[in-house]
């Protein structure tokens, strides 16, 4: 891990949160085998596909299979506080409760399907696997490997990026100013990534994108 230490502190303070709230939840009544459940995780896959591995239409509906649960639950709070810019899933999080939320994120987490589509044929994946592992010294960006893991399978608040969707990668890189750490006076992790996304070119995007979207 090569982070700097006050991101770090950021971190371990909100993964510190995070878990004492977490603990308070498994303590009430665990939903998941309920019907409501049921009804809730079929609802999530109607967009996000049926073994959660996302959807390519004209909007790229992210995959949420094998995703951390942490991180997660993190993004279904940041689009109810509206930290994370998206009106349709602020109409979709904000009716779930804690241990919803929670029991949802599980569930994806244990989905494993096959990374829905191949790699860009533009897109330079070797390029891409050399920015992901060793990041780019000139433009101050760190691997991305060491965050989202050597295997992008990510970690607690950290994301999987493995499998996902290259346009929803690109996109999500290209727009991060204005859809992330939207509520300036509550700070989230967004921030970690603010910079890094910054720094990296579109065609060094499209790269990174291509070589995630095809690891399983
Ligand atoms: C009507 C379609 C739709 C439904 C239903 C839906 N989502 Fe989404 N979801 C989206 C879209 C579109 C995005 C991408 C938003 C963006 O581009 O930032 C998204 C993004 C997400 C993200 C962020 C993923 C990431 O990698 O950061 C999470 C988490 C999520 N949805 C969870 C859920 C859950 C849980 C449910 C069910 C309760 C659900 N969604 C139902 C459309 C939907
Ligand atoms: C210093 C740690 C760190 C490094 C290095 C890092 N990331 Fe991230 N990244 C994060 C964190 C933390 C988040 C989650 C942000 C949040 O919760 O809002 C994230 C989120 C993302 C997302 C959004 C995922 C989603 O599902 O919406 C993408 C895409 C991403 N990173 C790509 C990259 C790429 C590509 C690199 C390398 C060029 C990289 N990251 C390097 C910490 C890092």
């Amino acid at each position: 891990m090569h982070f700097r230490s006050s991101l770090l502190g950021a971190i371990i303070f909100a993964l510190t949160n995070l878990s004492t709230t977490t603990e308070a939840q498994q303590k009430a009544a665990a939903p998941a085998e309920s019907q409501t459940f049921k009804a809730k995780f079929d609802y999530c896959k109607t967009c996000h596909g049926i073994q959660g591995q996302g959807f390519r239409g004209s909007y790229p509906m992210p995959r949420l299979a094998g995703q951390q649960p942490e991180y997660l639950v993190n993004q279904l709070q940041a689009f109810i506080e509206r930290r994370r810019n998206n009106p349709v899933m602020f109409n979709v999080a904000h009716v779930l409760s804690p241990s919803m939320e929670k029991a949802l994120a599980e569930q994806f987490n244990g989905l494993n399907p096959k990374p829905l589509d191949g790699t860009s044929p533009k897109a330079d994946v070797t390029e891409g696997k050399r920015i992901y592992l060793e990041g780019i010294q000139k433009s101050d960006v760190p691997p991305c490997a060491s965050c989202h893991g050597d295997d992008a399978k990510g970690r607690d608040a950290f994301p999987r990026l493995a499998g996902q969707l290259h346009d929803y990668v690109y996109k999500k890189l290209t727009n991060w100013d204005k859809e992330r750490g939207q509520d300036k006076s509550n700070p989230d992790n967004s921030a970690i990534m603010q910079p890094i996304a910054h720094n990296l070119s579109e065609a060094q995007i499209k790269a990174v994108a291509a070589y995630v979207s095809q690891l399983e």
